[in-house]
């Protein structure tokens, strides 16, 4: 089965049990503080799993592009990977855990859909806690249908929190129990009787969690009035599964970008066991990055943010490179090319964004190759730890991420001081720390009140700004926090003072109207008739919400044709522009070629 196959089925077997298909979200998370991408296919669905209503219904699918840099240093081996596709299903207080369960074990046994050896599944459930109980019923569902396939009920394990428990790390927000499925990549005649988690040919495959719980800021969990399942099935994982293959790197997933590797190397992939994990990286990390700088959100590497996380990814995968002796200048666009060709028709803007993307990668590497191979010998010459200064010296002259200096200094035996290395930085400019610190893990939005506002601020700025400035302007991303809201747009030059105080003049005339803010659900050509702003190069046709700022008619109706903001969004939103108090714009800078940056607040 190849991977057009599996994504397919996926999405036609919970399409015929009455889901919506949507599209994929980009990878830059809209108005979420609290990462730098979209690791999860329920990441984008917060607002929704949070209670506010889907324009396309209670029951989703998708497949996600997810990217997920926490297990960076595992990429190499045969099943992680920084970008991946994650195939999901979702039920918004519609079914629970008895339908989820039951869809789960049809689409993997099924001699319909993906026909997998019953005898090679095990599931683990929540173990139970001080803050949760044991989930007996997710216990007695397996338990049922491992009955009947006459399969142990070792292979139903109880595990606790750390291994069946999803939701946010430390914060609050939706959350609850979940129950994994495992495939034997073993030797099908000696699959062992039990699961046992210490096992890696136990390979998971699937995750279900049932959203049952609310984490409050007290710490507490309360359960939801809504409950919800988020699923997450791993294509890469899937497909080398079903292909009976122990290395994800093998499917057709991989398999181009690895003979271009090898064409450029000449090496072989199975050469040795260095070779093998070399390739692997660069294969991995040059597709994530290909995927990250085509998204529609326009992202280039630089040394903050998500850029610097490509920035990152490009550099390793030269460094590999290297290793494996390629010496083509200009050779990391090859493998983009191949990456584009695989994927384009699946997500359309690898193919929109090709010339940029390619352009991009080059660059890159026109500038890091200029200091690698000085970098690299400055780096040799050290003798025992490196600290802060010498850190931060590779970082500034030599272009090193600080996480390669660590990984080379690692190779060497020898350590760095990041501590001393951070201080550094923050002497010498005023650089994201969260991104150099590597502010990779999950998270959930934060949907108070403050940011809510900021939101609703945010939009009245788009507006006012293309009233200004003209229609050339559109979103380019958002970043929104409790504090602040901050806003990428494309506008060739630096704004004027006038202009400035024009945007801020009109948002504040925006606000002191009291103008009502609703909420419609049309379709996307609908949408797009009505001239709201927002994303529309999407491949289902499906409804969307659009958010409208608009007068009040003699009727009390809002007057949507003099509209002062209508755009595509999740939400959510303040009900009238009234609440917002002052607007005031901060700054505006350059954020990167042909878009400009602004950091508003809103004042009491
Ligand atoms: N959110 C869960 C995960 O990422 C299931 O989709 O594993």
């Amino acid at each position: 089965m190849n991977s057009r196959e599996l994504r397919q089925k996926y999405l036609d077997f919970f399409l015929a049990r009455d889901h919506a298909v949507i599209s994929s979200a980009s990878l830059i998370p809209e108005n979420d503080p609290t990462v730098l991408f979209t690791t999860a296919g329920m990441h984008p669905l917060v607002p929704y799993l949070l209670g506010e209503k889907h324009p396309a219904g209670t029951r989703l699918t998708d497949a996600q592009k997810c990217i997920r840099t926490g297990d960076i240093d595992e990429v190499g081996d045969a099943t992680h990977h920084t970008f991946f596709e994650m195939m999901g299903n979702w039920s918004l207080g519609d079914y629970f855990k008895k339908e989820s369960i039951a869809y789960s074990w049809e689409f993997l046994t099924s001699p319909q859909w993906l026909n997998l050896d019953k005898n090679r599944l095990a599931v683990s459930v929540f173990a139970g806690d001080g803050d949760a109980p044991f989930d007996q019923e997710a216990y007695d569902i397996w338990a049922g249908i491992f009955r009947n396939n006459d399969l142990p009920l070792d292979r139903i394990a109880k595990l606790p929190k750390k291994n069946n428990w999803w939701g946010p790390a430390g914060t609050t927000g939706p959350c609850g129990p979940d129950t994994e499925i495992f495939y034997w990549a073993g030797d099908p005649s000696k699959v062992p009787a039990g699961f046992n988690d210490d096992n890696d040919l136990w390979i998971e495959i699937w995750n279900n969690v049932f959203m049952q719980y609310n984490k409050n800021a007290a710490g507490r969990f309360e359960p939801l009035v809504q409950k919800n399942v988020d699923t997450g099935l791993g294509l890469e994982r899937v497909l080398a599964v079903m292909n009976g293959l122990a290395d994800n790197y093998q499917t057709d997933l991989f398999r181009n970008i690895i003979s271009k590797i090898e064409e450029l190397s000449g090496r072989r992939y199975d050469e040795s066991p260095e070779i093998t994990r070399a390739m692997r990286i660069i294969a991995d990390h040059l597709k994530a990055a290909t995927f990250i700088i085509s998204d529609d959100k326009g992202i280039s590497p630089s040394n903050t943010d998500q850029g610097y996380v490509v920035r990152r990814l490009i550099r390793r995968a030269i460094r590999y490179g290297k290793q494996l002796g390629i010496k083509i200048p200009l050779w990391t666009k090859e493998i983009a090319s191949v990456v584009i060709s695989d994927y384009h028709d699946i997500y359309g803007e690898l193919g929109k964004n090709r010339q940029l993307t390619l352009a991009s990668l080059d660059k890159e590497e026109e500038k890091f190759n200029r200091t690698l191979e000085k970098g690299l010998a400055e780096f040799y010459k050290l003798s025992g730890d490196i600290n802060g200064v010498t850190a931060f010296t590779l970082y500034q002259s030599y272009g090193f991420p600080l996480e390669m200096t660590e990984e080379l200094a690692a190779e060497k035996g020898i350590k760095v001081d990041r501590d001393g290395f951070m201080s550094e930085l923050k002497k010498h400019q005023d650089l994201s720390r969260t991104a150099a610190a590597g502010k990779f893990k999950g998270g959930l939005a934060d949907a108070g009140e403050e940011t809510t506002k900021l939101h609703t601020a945010a939009h009245l700025m788009l507006a006012a700004l293309r009233r200004v400035l003209g229609d050339h302007v559109v979103q380019k991303g958002s970043n929104i926090t409790p504090e602040r809201l901050r806003l990428d747009f494309s506008h060739p030059e630096k704004m004027t003072p006038e202009s400035i105080k024009a945007v801020e003049d009109l948002v504040n005339g925006a606000i002191s109207s009291h103008y009502p803010v609703t909420c419609e659900e049309l379709s996307l050509a609908e949408a797009k008739n009505r001239g709201a702003m927002g994303v529309f190069d999407s491949k289902y046709g499906e409804r969307v919400k659009i958010y409208t700022i608009a007068p009040l008619q003699p009727d009390g109706h809002p007057d949507f044709k003099q509209a002062f903001s209508q755009e595509i969004c999740g939400g959510p939103h303040v009900e009238n522009t009234g609440v917002l108090g002052h607007f005031k714009i901060q700054k505006e800078e350059a954020s990167s070629s042909g878009v400009r940056r602004i950091k508003a607040i809103l004042e009491k």
